[in-house]
C-alpha cells in the first residue's frame, strides 16, 4: 500500500483530534483511502505546551515551511489568516494537497487560493470550514451537482445558537448568557468573530459560493450579530409564536428582467416555533438546502468541538490520499455562473419593527403613514403602556410600544421608514428590528 505523508499545522482543539484519530483508526482509514496516513511532523508554537492528546515528542515542530517541504498533504488547522495563507499557499505552488478548516482564510481569500491550486495541480479541500461534522460543503458541492439551488439557510454557528437558546430557556440577558457560554467553554474569551456574525458570514459566503458556482467573499455578506438582542427581544418573540436564531441566509434571487443575483446575510431572525431549525437546540447546526428539483433538504449535527470538527477533516484527508495514491483529482474551483451579488438595500424580507411612541391622538395614523409613504406594507399592529412618561406641553403622557409586522419589503425601504420613525415627533426610539425569513 502506497504511503502519504502527512504534516498537521496545529495542535489545537481540532488538530489534537485528528491527531488521535489517525493514531487510533489509522488502519480502518487506510483501507478506506487506499493509502497509509505517515503523520510525519506536527507543527505547533511551542513544543513543549501541554496537549489533550499524547504526540510523539519527534513528530513536534516550529518550523512550518521544512514540514510542508517534506509532505505530500498539508493539514492546515492554525485558524486565522496568517500564518495559514503564507503556508497553505507555499504547499499549493508546491502542488500539494491541502485540507482546511479555515473558514475565514477561504472567505477572505479563497479565489488567490484556487488559482495557486489550479496552476500547480493541487488540491484543495475544506469540509470542516462550514458547520462542523455535517457534510454540508459535500452535500452542495457533490450531492447536489444534479441541481440548480435555489437557497440555503441555516444555523451555521453554534457559539450564537448556544446564548440565544438559553436567552430564550431561562429569560437571561445577553451578557449573562454569553458569561455562561463562556463558562461552559462554548464562547472564546473574545467572542467578537461568534456574536458579531463574522464567523458565521465566512461560512455563508463558502456555502453561497458552493451553491451558486459564483465568487462570494465575506465581504459580500450584509452582516448583523446577536450582541444587541435582549431579554425583552426574546420574550416579544415567544410571546408572537416565534424565536430568535442567527441564520445565514444564501439566495438564488430573479429579478422581473429575468436576471439572476446572490443574496448573502447573516442577521437575528425571528422563527416560528413550530419550523424545525426553532428546535436546534444548544450549539448545534443546521442548514436546510432548497434545490429546484430535489426539494427541501435539512442537515443537521454538530457544528463544532474537535471530535466532530476532526471526522469532516478527515473525510476530506480520505479522500485526498486517495487521489494521491490512486490518481485522480479533487474537487475544482467552479464559479462559471458568476452572478452578481444583490446589493443590501434590495434584498427583500418580512419585518418585525418595535418603536416607543408618545400614546397621544393620531400617532398610529402617522406611524402607519411613515410605513406607507415608504411602499412597506404592515401586516398586524399590536400597541401595549411602556410604562414610560414623557413630559408634553404642560403635563406628563405615557407612551406605548408599538409592534409592527410588515409585509415583504426592501431593506432599503425599510431603512427608510426606520430613519422617518427617528425624525417623527411622536416616536422616542425604534426599539429593535428583527427579520423574518421562514414560514411554519
Ligand atoms: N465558533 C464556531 C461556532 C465554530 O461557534 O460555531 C467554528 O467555526
Amino acid at each position: 500500500m502506497a504511503t502519504v505523508n502527512v504534516a498537521v499545522l496545529g495542535a489545537g482543539t481540532v488538530g489534537s483530534q485528528v491527531i488521535r484519530l489517525i493514531q487510533e483508526e489509522g488502519g480502518d482509514l487506510a483501507a478506506r483511502a487506499g493509502a497509509d496516513l505517515n503523520i510525519q511532523a506536527v507543527v505547533v508554537r511551542n513544543v513543549s505546551a501541554p496537549r489533550d492528546v499524547e504526540i510523539d515528542p519527534a513528530l513536534l515542530t516550529t518550523d512550518a515551511n521544512q514540514a510542508i517541504d517534506n509532505a505530500d498533504l498539508v493539514i492546515e488547522l492554525i485558524g486565522g489568516i496568517e500564518p495559514p495563507r503564507t503556508l497553505v499557499l507555499r504547499a499549493l505552488s508546491q502542488g500539494k494537497t491541502v485540507v482546511t478548516g479555515n473558514k475565514a482564510l477561504l472567505a477572505a481569500h479563497g479565489p488567490e487560493l484556487y488559482e495557486v491550486a489550479a496552476q500547480n495541480g493541487a488540491d484543495l479541500y475544506y469540509e470542516a470550514a462550514v458547520a462542523g461534522a455535517v457534510p454540508v460543503v459535500y452535500g452542495l458541492r457533490e450531492s447536489l451537482a444534479g441541481d440548480k439551488i435555489l437557497r440555503v439557510l441555516g444555523i451555521v454557528n453554534g457559539t450564537t445558537n448556544f446564548i440565544l437558546d438559553s436567552m430564550t430557556s431561562t429569560g437571561a440577558s445577553y451578557e449573562d448568557a454569553l458569561a455562561e457560554a463562556q463558562r461552559l467553554g462554548f464562547a472564546e474569551a473574545d467572542p467578537t468573530a461568534d456574536v458579531e456574525g463574522l464567523d458565521a458570514a465566512a461560512k455563508c459566503a463558502i456555502l453561497a459560493s458552493l451553491a451558486f458556482h459564483t465568487r462570494v467573499s465575506i465581504d459580500d455578506v450584509a452582516v448583523e450579530g446577536i450582541s444587541s438582542i435582549t431579554a425583552d427581544d426574546i420574550a416579544e418573540a415567544e410571546a408572537g409564536g416565534n424565536v430568535i436564531k442567527l441564520l445565514a441566509i444564501a439566495e438564488r434571487v430573479t429579478k422581473d428582467d429575468g436576471t439572476e443575483w446572490v443574496s448573502v446575510r447573516v442577521h437575528p431572525t425571528l422563527v416560528p416555533r413550530d419550523h424545525a431549525l426553532a428546535n436546534v437546540n444548544g450549539a448545534f447546526n443546521s442548514i436546510v438546502v432548497d434545490g429546484e428539483s430535489a426539494g427541501r433538504l435539512m442537515f443537521y449535527g454538530q457544528g463544532a468541538g474537535g471530535a466532530p470538527t476532526a471526522t469532516a477533516v478527515l473525510s476530506d484527508v480520505v479522500a485526498a490520499a486517495s487521489h494521491i495514491a490512486n490518481g485522480g483529482n479533487g474537487p475544482r474551483e467552479l464559479v462559471y455562473a458568476n452572478l452578481p451579488i444583490l446589493p443590501r438595500a434590495e434584498a427583500v424580507t418580512r419585518y418585525q419593527v418595535q418603536a416607543e411612541i408618545r400614546d397621544r391622538v393620531g400617532v398610529l395614523a402617522e406611524v402607519a403613514g411613515i410605513f406607507a409613504a415608504n411602499g412597506v406594507s404592515i401586516k398586524s399592529v399590536s400597541q401595549r403602556d411602556a410604562n414610560d412618561e414623557v413630559s408634553e406641553g404642560s403635563g406628563d403622557l405615557k407612551t406605548a410600544v408599538l409592534t409592527i409586522l410588515t409585509h415583504r419589503a426592501t431593506e432599503g425601504s425599510l431603512e427608510q421608514v426606520v430613519a422617518d420613525l427617528n425624525d417623527s415627533a411622536s416616536v422616542i426610539e425604534v426599539s429593535s428590528i428583527l427579520r423574518s425569513e421562514v414560514s411554519a
